[in-house]
Order: structure tokens, then sequence, then C-alpha cells
């Protein structure tokens, strides 16, 4: 993962102004001197927001989201696709919190981090007590944080199970932090169990990764079945649940008959937006390069921009 810098040209377009615009409010002192690198000037998305805010315009995001990607089922893409949306969402500018709540800590390695080069996980914090900004790691994207994991995450699970509180404790630690992103995307392990509980009480938003094959299929009724015995024990509701297909092959005939009846079940939460199948977003999440930097102009990186379009309606994108 590398600091994404932009031009002024793309700069200017996601702030939604022109670069003529840009250019005379730098020169006449209403908009700060930006970095010169071999003569040209160079920004950087953790300033949008702060250059929205002297234009006077609307933040980029209005509502604070919590998101979760969860699927009981396993390979589904939660870590590969929630990895690469919220890098992707940074990368346009939002200040974005990515917590891996999984113990084989893919989506910390998705990201190029080396599983060995932290030594606090969230069992720090919802077991020991630990302060959550403790665990909150830096990436090389100024404005993308990280609460990485690891194999020390897994006695999470027995370690909670003896505790008070133990469905809620990530949503009161995130309590006092939250308000400082503008996204926090959580990456869960396919299981039912205590720490994907925290997770899904945590959030307000839930993203379902789904292949279209039938096995998935069925696990999205398991997913909703354990969906209302929460609601039920906690008295606990997802303002959006959002199902998409991913690894898509429209030249497989499977592929068009899951996608039907998806279609015809789960009208009211299915997106629009399809993640095709392309070996580049495989190549990618094993290189641990976000696919918008490995192949930006593949077309893993084009259904991520339009995944993000559905979810974010109003936000500028550039390419
Ligand atoms: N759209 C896609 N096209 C091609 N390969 C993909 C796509 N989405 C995911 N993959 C690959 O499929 C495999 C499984 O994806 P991933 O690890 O993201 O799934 P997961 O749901 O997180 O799995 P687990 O349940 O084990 O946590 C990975 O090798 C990933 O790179
Ligand atoms: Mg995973």
């Amino acid at each position: 993962m590398e600091q994404q810098v932009y031009t002024a040209k793309d700069f200017s377009t996601l702030l939604d102004i022109t670069k003529a615009t840009l250019l005379k409010m730098e020169a006449e002192g209403e908009l700060p001197q930006p970095r010169v690198n071999d003569g040209a000037r160079i920004y950087f998305p953790h300033d949008i927001s702060a250059y929205l805010q002297i234009l006077g315009k609307e933040p980029l995001v209005t509502q604070k989201r919590r998101q979760i990607f969860l699927n009981f089922k396993g390979g589904t893409g939660k870590t590969s696709i929630s990895a690469f949306y919220a890098f992707r969402l940074a990368q346009l500018g939002m200040q974005v919190l990515l917590i891996d709540l999984d113990p084989q800590g893919h989506l910390t390695q998705c990201l190029g981090i080396d599983p060995d080069s932290f030594d606090a996980t969230l069992y720090n914090v919802l077991i020991e007590r630990a302060d959550i900004r403790d665990v909150i790691m830096d990436t090389e994207m100024k404005n993308l944080k990280l609460i990485p994991a690891n194999l020390d995450l897994s006695p999470v699970e027995l370690a909670l199970t003896s505790m008070n509180a133990r469905e809620q404790r990530l949503r009161k630690s995130l309590a006092g932090i939250q308000d400082a992103y503008d996204v926090i995307v959580m990456d869960a392990s396919p299981s039912i169990g205590l720490l994907n509980l925290n997770g899904i009480l945590a959030c307000n938003e839930l993203f379902v990764p789904v292949l279209a094959d039938f096995l998935s299929y069925h696990g999205l009724k398991i997913l909703f079945e354990t969906l209302a015995t929460i609601e039920e024990d906690f008295d606990f509701i997802f303002d959006n649940i959002y199902i998409f297909l991913n690894n898509y092959n429209a030249s497989h005939n499977i592929c068009l008959r899951a996608k039907e009846a998806l279609e015809e079940h789960y009208s009211g939460y299915l997106m629009k937006t399809m993640i095709r199948q392309d070996v580049k977003i495989a190549e990618a999440a094993s290189m641990g390069v976000p696919i918008t930097q490995y192949a930006p102009k593949n077309r893993g990186s084009s259904d991520i921009n339009d995944f993000i379009k559905e979810i974010f309606p109003n936000l500028p994108i550039v390419f």
C-alpha cells in the first residue's frame, strides 16, 4: 500500500471545483499552498475534508457509518472486498478505520502488514481493558487506520464467555472514538461466535458477500435466522443490509440462476453492483496491495468504484 497523491486536476474534481478555481484560490491565499514535487503540485486525500470545510461545502459524509462484512460461509470475499472498499474510501478522502475481527489476520495481511509486526489486538481491548486507541495502527495512507489481528486474538472467544456484558464490549470500546471516523469497516471471520456478535452489535450496516452458488444461498438463510434471534435478544436491528454477488461470472449458467434466486427472495437487500470474477483481485489480495493501486484500470477496480457509488451516491470519484 502506498500513500495516494493527486494532481491539481484530480484533486479539484474530488473537491467538485474547477482546477482554475483551485489555483486561483491558492494564489489569493484562500486555500493552503500545496506541496510541490519535481515541479508539480501534489495533493493528499487526507486533506480533502479540511479543503471542503474552507470551501464551505458539505462534508464527504453527513452521517457516520459503521459497517461489517459478514457471512458464516467461508471464502465469499469478506476480507478482500472489505479491505479494497475501505482503502478506496480512504483514497477518496474519507477518514476510515478498518477492524480485523478474524484471528487469521487475513485483512491485516491483505493490506501488506506483517502479522508479527504488532503486539496488540482487540484481545487487549476486549479482555484486558486496554484503551482502544492503543491498538489502532497507522498505515501508509494517513487517513486509513487499522486495528490489526493475528493469532493472539484467537483466545478471545473463550475469554469473552466468562465476562460481563460480553456481547457489547466492542460497541462500548468504540463509543469514545467512532466520531473521529467517517466510516468504520469490520471484516468478520466465517463463524457464529461472540467476537462476531460484538462486531454486529457495534455496527449499523451489514454487507453480505455471496458467491453465485447454492451453498452461499443456503448460508444466507442461516444468516438471516441468526439476525432474527439477535434482533429479539438484543433489540438490535441494522439500519441497512446489503447483499452483493462476488466472484460473479456471467458466462456461467449457475451464476445466472443464483442471481435470479437472490433477486426473487432477497430483492430488498440485493445490491445492483456485482463484483465480477477478476484474477487481479486474488493477486492483489495475496500481494498485500489494494486493487485500486495494483490494477486501477481493471474490472475489479471498476466494480469497487461502482460499489462505492451505490453506497455513497454523492461522493466525487476520480480514476
Ligand atoms: N471477485 C473476485 N475475483 C477473483 N477472486 C476473488 C474475488 N473475490 C475474492 N477472491 C479470492 O477468493 C479467495 C477468498 O476471498 P476472501 O479471503 O476475501 O474471502 P473471505 O470471505 O474473507 O474468506 P474467509 O471466510 O476464510 O474469511 C481469496 O483468494 C480472494 O483473493
Ligand atoms: Mg476472511
